[in-house]
């Protein structure tokens, strides 16, 4: 992308585990798009070491912070400030995680304290962001808070267990916080609803190489890539996209509106 349309704009970008991570390609895009960041990610992940050679690429600083820590979050957005010498314009929320799903447990046999984790880590993480932004006063006006979804959110994919809660809760805090932060500073929130995507996150999920196939076939485009993920969210942190807010917003090859396709009935054969 040869557009500088971030140029000036300061950000924090949570959830760069590896080169595969949606956060990482969207980091460098952000690089590319002129916006200056720091990145994030819970000390465990950060012990991974990876990050630091994203950081270096894109001469950023890597602050640690658990995203359901209320107090690494308040240190997170004050040193984020300090550092870019002013308030911060965009946010990425790039996280997702549940114990039930990495431990295999069915929906329909949950471990509580588990499912209480994945609701903490993947959605009320956003609303910990969203509120200590919001006491900090640390986000400018008409900046732009976006998190990654997945369509799970709205209609059963039995694989994606109770991150499927979690995107529910996730969605709903955009528009809530969306409508308070939006009143109160301008500040805007929404969420992306990506394809299935290669990464570790995605990968978590059980029997996803077959579903992703079965994905790429019913989107008309094919399924949307983890760079072109990073681009949407660049035009939603930029001026471009001013006046959208609260909205989840479908970046899946037309999957979402798609009952059936050639390329999947095809796959029964001829009756
Ligand atoms: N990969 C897909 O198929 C897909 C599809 C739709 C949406 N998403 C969403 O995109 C987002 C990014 O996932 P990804 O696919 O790039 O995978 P990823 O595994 O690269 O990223 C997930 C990130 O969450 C971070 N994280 C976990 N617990 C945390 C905590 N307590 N505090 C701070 N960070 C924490 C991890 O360290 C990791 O960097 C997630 O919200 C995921 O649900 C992914």
């Amino acid at each position: 992308m040869s557009h500088k349309i971030l140029e000036g704009k300061k950000g924090i970008i949570f959830g760069a585990l590896d080169n595969q991570s949606i956060a990482w390609k969207t980091a460098e895009a952000v690089k590319e798009a002129g916006g200056e960041f720091v990145l994030t990610n819970a000390p465990v992940a950060l012990r991974m070491g990876a990050i630091n050679d994203l950081a270096e690429k894109t001469n950023s600083k890597v602050i640690p912070a658990d995203a359901t820590s209320v107090e690494d979050l308040t240190n997170l957005f004050n040193e984020a400030q300090e550092h870019l010498g002013g308030k911060i314009d965009f946010v990425l929320h790039s996280i997702g995680m549940s114990p039930n799903v990495r431990k295999k447990k069915h929906y329909t046999g949950l471990n509580y304290e588990w499912y209480k984790q994945t609701l903490d880590v993947s959605a009320m993480s956003l609303h910990k962001t969203l509120q200590v932004a919001k006491d900090l006063d640390a986000i400018n006006e008409w900046g732009s808070v976006v998190a990654l979804t997945y369509i799970a959110a709205q209609r059963i994919f039995p694989d994606y267990n109770d991150m499927a809660d979690a995107k529910s809760l996730l969605e709903s805090i955009t528009r809530s916080f969306g409508y308070h932060y939006g009143t109160a500073k301008k500040v805007r929130v929404n969420t992306i609803s990506q394809s299935p995507t290669v990464t570790t996150a995605g990968s978590g999920v059980s029997g996803f190489d077959k579903f992703i196939s079965f994905s790429e076939d019913m989107s008309p485009l094919g399924n949307a890539g983890a760079i072109d993920c990073a681009n949407y969210c660049i035009s939603l942190f930029s001026d471009l996209t001013k006046y959208v807010t609260m909205q989840n917003l479908f970046h899946d090859g037309g999957f979402s509106s798609t009952g059936v396709t050639t390329a999947v009935m095809d796959r029964f054969g001829e009756e």
